[in-house]
């Protein structure tokens, strides 16, 4: 505390509304001393200051990484990011072992925001996936958690970024991509079991007919053209999750708001979204990978193979 209190007075710095006050960032801890401060490679498990229920895991390549791209003689130059959002079990070890090859090669930093069940209350897995729900706007979370890692890692470029999620995280990014275009080069959509169609007939998170009055954005097919795309899935990802008995129960007990029941199986959705893109002018590539289950694993090196030249031209 008193550490903290010294420095933000000897540095003079103001995190502001971010919650940073005082905050030690790459660009003001001597570049020998960052490791020590675990501020490159894994960074250990964060909360988000502003709402500490949101947490984040970062990887940053240390000999990638410029720490005061804004210092004199630097080119200014800063790493590419790629966000990792969790599925529905909320594992992020993808984090600490497939993606860190995948980050020290590209070049790339990779977040992964965790967004934990029961943030709205005890009965709660699928909020985050909606982005809105009583207590927790995940949209707004994630682009807090940019702002805090911007803050910190001025090397890490935040303003534009890549992501990819898997099922319930594909979900995520699915939903972001609508409200958020602007902050995103690349995406990879995987698997996303109740997808939101652009469907002017049909609330959110269904369809996008209440997005202006929920969010206060407006949903532009054009700007979300501009993101390049991918949808990918199993030829195998073809079982509902949980059968019709479990979905009646599930209404019975949990009510019927928020996310639909399951009808349709992701090979199925997936194909629905990438025509229904189509003939909205959003281009996308759709990749239905061989002998693939609803696996994340299995579909990880399509999805890594389209997303690195892109990552790479971000640089
Ligand atoms: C809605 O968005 C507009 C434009 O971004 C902003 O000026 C306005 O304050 C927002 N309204 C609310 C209620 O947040
Ligand atoms: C599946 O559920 C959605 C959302 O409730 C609904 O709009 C759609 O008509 C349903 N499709 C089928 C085939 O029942
Ligand atoms: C998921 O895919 C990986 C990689 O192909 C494979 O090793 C693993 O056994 C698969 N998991 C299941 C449950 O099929």
């Amino acid at each position: 505390m008193r550490f903290g209190l010294l420095l933000s007075s000897l540095l003079g710095l103001d995190g502001g509304p971010i919650g940073m006050d005082g905050a030690l960032t790459t660009a003001n801890v001597p570049a020998k001393f960052l490791g020590d401060v675990y501020f490159v490679e894994h960074v250990p498990l964060m909360a988000l200051q502003v709402d500490p229920r949101i947490s984040f895991a970062l990887y940053v390549p240390e000999s990638h990484y410029n720490p005061d791209p804004n210092s004199e003689g630097s080119n200014g130059e800063k790493l590419p990011l790629l966000v990792y959002v969790h599925g529905t079990g909320r594992s992020i070890v993808a984090i600490y072992d497939e993606l860190v090859p995948f980050a020290n090669s590209t070049p790339c930093a990779i977040l992964a925001p965790l967004f934990p069940a029961g943030m709205d209350g005890p009965n709660d897995i699928d909020s985050y996936k909606e982005l809105r729900s009583q207590s927790l706007r995940s949209d707004l979370g994630l682009l807090s958690v940019l702002d805090q890692v911007a803050y910190r890692w001025p090397g890490i470029e935040t303003e534009k970024v890549a992501m990819m999620g898997f099922s319930g995280g594909g979900q995520f990014v699915q939903r972001f991509l609508y409200l958020y275009p602007e902050r995103l080069a690349v995406a990879s959509i995987g698997s996303p079991g109740r997808p939101t169609y652009l469907d002017d007939t049909q609330d959110w998170p269904v369809g996008t007919a209440d997005v202006e009055d929920v969010f206060n954005r407006t949903i532009s097919s054009q700007s979300i053209g501009d993101v390049t795309l991918q949808l990918v899935v199993g030829n195998k990802d073809t079982e509902l999750h949980g059968d019709d008995d479990f979905w009646e129960w599930e209404q019975e007990v949990l009510g019927g708001g928020g996310l639909p029941p399951m009808n349709e199986t992701r090979l199925e959705s997936v194909q629905k979204l990438h025509t229904s893109w189509e003939q909205a002018g959003i281009t996308s590539q759709l990749d239905i990978v061989d002998g693939v289950a609803h696996n994340e694993t299995g579909v990880r090196e399509t999805v890594l193979k389209f997303l690195q030249p892109w990552i790479q031209k971000m640089a």
